[in-house]
């Protein structure tokens, strides 16, 4: 459902008030038919909180730098996506405030980075050999190949003989509305035969070595998850840690998807973000088994990660999985849905995987994988509790909450409302004058200072509405502007002031601070100090 709010104009913008509200009731009779429209008051711009579409974000990206189709020169790659210099800025911000929240803050986590190529026996012993598949057909005609299981959700070619043999697309599930017929054929070509459906296996298979022999056959990582449990034993050992505790890794896995698509939703090479905690299964936490109560923990320490960097919580819930979903380790199974322009879909799981991956593992090494529980007197196998999240959705996810389309004094302002920690740029520094080599000079000594912490730019490409626009696109929550009263101006015996002005993205509101207390300033903004305690102190402009 599309959301709209349309906000009161400020009692001081300046704004002919009858005019303004009779262009707010013309804008929300416009969408009244399709909109759930709210009236506020408070603020000085009208906000359209419309759910972006997939194409628009496609769009931003690639203009402004967040994303690029891989290998574009070539006709590019329709699985495969490259991250510009400002999606590498985010992907980077993302797991690092991932990391340092749920391994470096917690004193029950460790990390690990293990590598891509592992020996072939552990896609064996973990299943992903003979069960990580999904049934395909091919078309006998234009060779084209289809998920069974999806075929259903796809819309099909159909070539009516009640009219002629006329050609019709006709939508996903439905029957021909002249002849009745329903999908037997091909769906894109709406000609040839699907073959019965084959088991077809989505690990990319590779050769260790120079010898392209079977018993040099390996497979890229599908899941980062698998690192971990082969080290458990290393990590236990070497960190001497009692049991519950949890390995965390972030890194690249791949998949051979039949259906990649709907952006960087599903790729084939992307990235995870996952978290192995092993808990005594003998042990109970309030009343409870420890693994169950630590998986509802992890469901609730997640949700409340992704609220915590902005994610508005209307835009996630929860799906546990059905008996029948249920993967064939696993006890339980909750995703993390979030509501993306495809609808609502897995931004993350969260599985009760049992001791199935460390016993298999142990079945298949001739290594014990166990814990000795002082207290028992016992060796036990751990439980696993594992919350893996997508990098890639996880940013995808963040991009489309953040999407803004406002209206600033009759023009359309586009604005990434990203949480402050997750912006590309944290702060973008702005000479007023780019002709002025004071003013200049100033601007670069300010963006050198503060780019030995956060991440802070220049640029003087345009005037300084057009560079305040180009920043708000981008997400910049604070812009620094140098001006003639920063430096002062000797021809005209004004001094300088040594003040500059930090402008808010969301409010665009503007303070002017000391230069010497800017670094501080920006600090305790980006460190979650609110724009109104900032503005407190400073002189408004
Ligand atoms: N170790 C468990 C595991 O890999 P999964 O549900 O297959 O579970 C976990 O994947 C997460 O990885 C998903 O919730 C999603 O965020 C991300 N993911 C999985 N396949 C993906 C793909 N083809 N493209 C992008 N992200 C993907």
């Amino acid at each position: 459902m599309l959301q709209l709010a349309v906000l009161a104009a400020d009692s001081d913008s300046g704004g002919d008030q009858r005019e303004d509200r009779a262009r707010r009731k013309l804008i929300a009779d416009l969408l009244v038919a399709s909109v759930r429209i709210s009236w506020e008051r408070g603020s000085p711009h009208v906000i359209l909180t419309a759910m972006v579409s997939m194409e628009t974000l496609v769009s931003l990206c690639k203009r402004r730098g967040f994303v690029f189709q891989s290998s574009e020169i070539y006709g590019g790659t329709g699985s495969c996506w490259d991250y510009g210099p400002l999606g590498v800025e985010l992907k980077n911000k993302i797991k690092h405030v991932w990391w340092r929240d749920f391994v470096q803050r917690r004193p029950d986590m460790l990390g690990l980075d293990a590598s891509i190529l592992m020996h072939s026996s552990v896609w064996k012993a973990s299943g992903h050999v003979d069960h990580f598949t999904d049934p395909m057909v091919d078309c006998r005609e234009c060779r084209h190949r289809f998920r069974a299981d999806q075929l259903a959700e796809t819309p099909w070619v159909h070539y009516c003989p009640a009219t002629k043999g006329n050609k019709f697309t006709i939508p996903a599930g439905e029957a021909c509305t002249h002849c009745g017929a329903t999908r037997t054929r091909c769906p894109d070509c709406g000609k040839g035969e699907l073959t019965p459906p084959r088991q077809f296996n989505l690990m990319f298979k590779t050769f260790m070595g120079p010898v392209e022999e079977d018993a040099a056959v390996t497979y890229l990582r599908p899941e980062t998850a698998q690192g971990i449990f082969v080290n458990f034993d290393n990590v236990l050992q070497s960190m001497r840690r009692k049991l519950p505790f949890g390995i965390g890794q972030i890194g690249k896995a791949f998949r051979n998807e039949i259906t990649p698509g709907n952006f960087i939703f599903r790729t084939r090479e992307f990235e995870q973000m996952e978290i192995e905690y092993f808990v005594n299964p003998h042990e109970t936490v309030e009343g409870r088994p420890a693994d169950e109560y630590w998986h509802d923990r992890w469901i609730e320490d997640c949700l409340a990660w992704f609220r915590r960097y902005g994610i508005q919580p209307d835009n996630l819930r929860l799906h546990e999985h059905a008996r029948d979903e249920l993967a064939h380790y696993a006890k339980r199974t909750a995703d993390v849905q979030y509501r993306f322009p495809i609808g609502w879909s897995e931004l993350m799981g969260i599985a009760n995987r049992t001791d199935f991956d460390l016993k298999q593992h142990a079945k298949w090494s001739g290594k014990a994988l166990t814990y000795f529980d002082e207290e028992r007197k016992e060796h036990v196998v751990p439980y696993v509790i594992e919350p893996s999240a997508g990098v890639d959705r996880a940013f995808l996810a963040f991009l489309v909450d953040a999407y803004r389309e406002e209206e600033v004094r009759g023009e359309k302002r586009v604005v990434l409302r990203f949480h402050p920690e997750l912006a590309p740029v944290s702060v973008a520094v702005l000479p007023l004058l780019k002709k002025r080599d004071d003013i200049v000079r100033t601007a670069y000594a300010i963006r050198d200072e503060l780019s030995r912490r956060i991440t802070a730019v220049y640029d003087d490409t345009a005037a300084i509405g057009r560079l305040y626009r180009r920043q708000d696109e981008v997400g910049t929550p604070y812009c620094v502007t140098v001006d003639v009263q920063t430096v002062g101006d000797t021809d005209k015996g004004e001094p300088a002031d040594g003040k500059v002005t930090i402008r808010d993205r969301d409010s665009m509101e503007q303070i002017r601070v000391d230069a010497t207390r800017l670094g501080r300033v920006i600090d305790d903004l980006l460190g979650g100090a609110a724009w109104a305690q900032a503005a407190a102190g400073a002189d408004r402009s």
